[in-house]
């Protein structure tokens, strides 16, 4: 059958069936020279991120930061840093995104501020007890040496600091989920709340569309912290932990922030990064709380058809107990590139470009991760070039998937990466681009009719027009389920069927016509290993 005409029913909101596109700002494109991508780069590509057919761009922390953590260590939420440049640099950046039909959503960091921050500096200075130190948790410890409880940090190591180690009568310890630079806020007092709406409102009114919200379930810590029995931090895997993050309190944060975002025209939006389990997360999605939440179990999936479609009817599940659609992504700036954790080489790229096409026609939002429309591969980025507080603390590195865009295939300007100082060359990037970044150079896949690049503008131009004439709807949820030969499929509805073959052999489709794949067809009927079809089935 073909495409059904257009109906006339109401259009879906916006964010039901929008494609975002996460711009990690400091290695998208230096528009000074200096090695750091910035909003001046960023506003001068904006249009090619419009030709991709995205509704719109995510950022990630730009406000003033000691960059201890690239940007999540926040001295001022109401600012620019200078090393992406200034606030009429933004504004000018937020309407220009505006006159190119994108919406704009920015990173807000509610559960921890930099050591660097005002108040906490203020709370250091102050001393045990006092109202300063309120703001934050600042415990004493049993003594000086052993923290107030076994609670580690997400990037390795206890998730306590000495405040003054140099002091004898000063024994508070303060908590951080992450490095000794990001201070946990402390939700249970109501000062931090209302910082927070001036925050929102301070970035609503300039008109910025919407707001992903950082670690979004861990802003309250269970009562008296106490010791996490698996000594676990913030989460056990994707387990929610108990002890130490998804308390009840932190929802009645996402109605307010929900009622805030719709006293503006248009609405703005709340997208959680809610890193837990498909039944926990969806519960920051009822009804009057956020709009988004990320399916974190389905954005670390590997290449293992049962998991993706255990994971798809879990997050099925929470979709019917709570009304909550799933907001669909691959990857981000924290985990592997799929080209590289789908098996590498080769075989790795195939699986990319099969999992966007399959991502593209998942029922919800969808967000793309830059890099991932041009297929790159994770980076092995030397030793000596890795910044990443994560892998000083001992955990993994996040470096390899944070490496700046080639945009050029000719290597000057660091593949034009960097667009041109008034004078002498550019800086060496904050990390280094690998020889042969040339092959994935926006420039290049412009002019090949095959690239991911291509394969992405048809993908999200076609998922357009199945919104435009109902094919697609917001009501849609996702059945799955894998046939003999590793054929991963995924029902949408009653019309359209996603399929994925995800093992070593070609397998026969299900009954359809085929209107978009992400290889040609071989023979029609049939789909070769790691390839993805879009189905329209009766
Ligand atoms: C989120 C960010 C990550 C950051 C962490 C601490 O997980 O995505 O990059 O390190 O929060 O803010």
């Amino acid at each position: 059958m073909s495409v059904p005409e257009e109906a006339a029913l109401a259009p879906a909101a916006w964010w039901q069936s929008a494609v975002i596109y996460q711009v990690y700002p400091r290695s998208f494109a230096d528009g000074d020279g200096d090695g750091v991508g910035d909003l001046a780069g960023l506003t001068a590509r904006l249009p090619y991120i419009a030709s991709l057919g995205v509704d719109g761009i995510w950022m990630t922390p730009f406000q003033p930061s000691p960059q201890v953590d690239q940007g999540y260590d926040v001295s001022d939420y109401c600012g620019v840093d200078p090393l992406f440049g200034t606030l009429e640099q933004f504004e000018s950046l937020l309407e220009q995104a505006h006159a190119l039909g994108l919406k704009v959503l920015l990173d807000v960091v509610p559960n921890h501020c930099s050591s660097e921050h005002p108040l906490f500096q203020a709370a250091l200075a102050a001393g045990p007890g006092s109202p300063e130190r309120e703001m934050f948790h600042f415990v004493a410890g049993p003594d000086a040496d052993t923290p107030p409880n076994n609670w580690q940090s997400v990037f390795g190591g206890p998730a306590w600091s000495r405040a003054n180690p140099a002091s004898a009568t000063d024994n508070d310890w303060y908590l951080h989920l992450f490095s000794a630079g990001q201070p946990d806020w402390n939700w249970r007092n109501p000062a931090i709340g209302e910082y927070f709406e001036g925050v929102l409102k301070f970035w609503f009114d300039k008109g910025v569309d919407g707001l992903r919200i950082d670690v979004a379930h861990a802003l309250f810590k269970a009562e008296g912290l106490p010791d996490s029995p698996s000594t676990g931090g913030v989460v056990d895997g994707l387990r929610s932990n108990p002890q130490v993050s998804d308390q009840e309190e932190v929802h009645e944060v996402y109605r307010r922030w929900r009622t805030l975002a719709e006293n503006y025209e248009p609405h703005r939006l709340l997208v959680g990064e809610v890193n837990l389990e498909p039944a926990r997360a969806a519960r920051y999605t009822r009804a009057g709380e956020m709009h988004q939440a990320f399916a974190f179990a389905f954005v670390k999936l590997g290449w293992d058809p049962e998991s993706w479609a255990a994971v798809g009817n879990e997050l099925e599940a929470a979709r019917l107990l709570h009304g909550a659609t799933p907001t669909w992504a691959l990857e981000n700036h924290d985990i592997v590139r799929t080209a590289t954790r789908f098996g590498g080489g080769d075989v790795g790229a195939m699986r990319a470009r099969a999992a966007l096409v399959a991502l593209l026609g998942l029922p919800g939002p969808a967000y793309l991760y830059q890099g991932q429309e041009l297929g790159l591969p994770e980076v092995d980025v030397p030793l000596e070039a890795r910044v990443d507080p994560m892998w000083a603390r001992g955990g993994v590195c996040r470096d390899g998937a944070r490496v700046p865009l080639p945009w050029t295939e000719d290597p000057a300007l660091h593949h034009g990466f960097a667009l041109g100082t008034a004078e002498g060359p550019p800086s060496e990037p904050w990390l280094p681009l690998p020889a042969g970044w040339g092959r994935y150079a926006v420039e290049r896949q412009e002019r090949d009719a095959e690239s991911v690049l291509n394969l992405t503008k048809a993908a999200l131009a076609l998922r357009r027009k199945l919104w435009k004439n109902e094919v697609f709807t917001a009501d849609d949820g996702g059945t799955w389920r894998v046939e003999a030969g590793e054929l991963l499929v995924c029902e949408r509805n009653e019309h359209f069927l996603i399929a994925v073959a995800m093992g070593a052999e070609p397998v026969q489709l299900p009954a359809g016509t085929v209107i978009f794949s992400a290889q040609p067809l071989e023979q029609e009927g049939w789909l070769q290993p790691n390839n993805a079809a879009w189905i329209l089935t009766g």
